[in-house]
């Protein structure tokens, strides 16, 4: 790999050392998201996929039972062993590459389609990810992104707080992009954007978000209080809840699909 800059490096240590928590239990393992974004997609078996930033490999398991040929790939090389293991294990081989999302080490027009799902909001250039995606899909091929987002009406200062809390739990978080961002750069790499849409997405519970991130003490702390503080406004736009205790929220998830030409 080319030498990364400092956010692809934090996110390369980060989910070094957290491979073990993406494994089977994840959330991520559901993929009734996935199959809302392209499971009336029309390719055939043996197409071939790319999924960018595959973590725990959830995504690239839903296109192998889908019967395409997958290839994916991560900035930490734990996750791909990982992702590339599940995948063994319920008896599908694929092809794995060690690369940053910005810069992919394959040759235009090789893919059918390019996913990356709850990844990007670690990106350091979400823009040069769309453009990579654009230029290595085949005519005719998809890009789906799912990731993290922030509601529609949130103001910018709204949008900066979200991100801040998303920072100081996992301090390589980049940041959410909006989904008229996401549209603006799939059209600027001269995709056509098929599918954009938000979804409230709840938060397990608070806890659970430390956990999976292994949030320092000191910013669990940073949150709390965070939340504490924020107005009526702020909450209600994350419908910041207590459930028995634990206190709950809802994330925006953004889905875009878009097609090159
Ligand atoms: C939450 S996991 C992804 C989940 C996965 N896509 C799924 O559907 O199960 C986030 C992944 O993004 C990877 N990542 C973060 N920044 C990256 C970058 N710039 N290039 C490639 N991978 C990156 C991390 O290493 C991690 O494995």
């Amino acid at each position: 790999m080319k030498e990364l800059d400092a956010t692809q490096r934090a996110a390369a240590e980060q989910f070094g050392k957290q491979s073990a928590n993406y494994g089977r239990t994840h959330i991520l393992a559901k993929t009734a998201d996935i199959e809302a974004a392209i499971g009336d997609l029309d390719l055939p078996a043996g197409s071939p996929v790319l999924d960018v930033a595959t973590g725990g490999g959830h995504t690239a398991l839903y296109h192998a039972k889908r019967g395409w040929d997958v290839t994916l790939g991560d900035i930490a090389a734990p996750m791909i062993e990982n992702a590339a293991k599940l995948l063994a294990e319920e008896g599908f081989s694929c092809q794995t590459a060690l690369f940053p999302a910005e810069d992919f080490p394959f040759e235009a027009e090789s893919f059918a389609l390019v996913s990356s799902r709850v990844a990007p909001h670690h990106f350091s250039s979400p823009e040069k990810f769309v453009r990579e995606a654009a230029r290595v899909l085949k005519p005719g091929g998809y890009l789906m992104v799912i990731d993290g987002s922030v509601p529609d009406e949130a103001t910018p200062e709204q949008a900066a707080w979200i991100n801040q809390i998303e920072k100081w739990r996992d301090p390589s978080h980049a940041r959410l992009l909006s989904r008229t961002e996401w549209e603006t750069l799939a059209t600027a790499a001269g995709l056509t954007v098929l599918q954009s849409r938000l979804d409230a997405f709840k938060q397990p519970d608070l806890e659970w978000y430390f956990t999976a991130a292994n949030t320092s003490p000191e910013n669990r702390q940073k949150v709390l209080a965070s939340l504490d503080a924020a107005t009526p406004e702020d909450k209600a736009l994350i419908q910041l809840g207590n459930e028995d205790g634990k206190i709950v929220w809802w994330w925006q998830r953004v889905t875009l699909l878009a097609q090159k030409a």
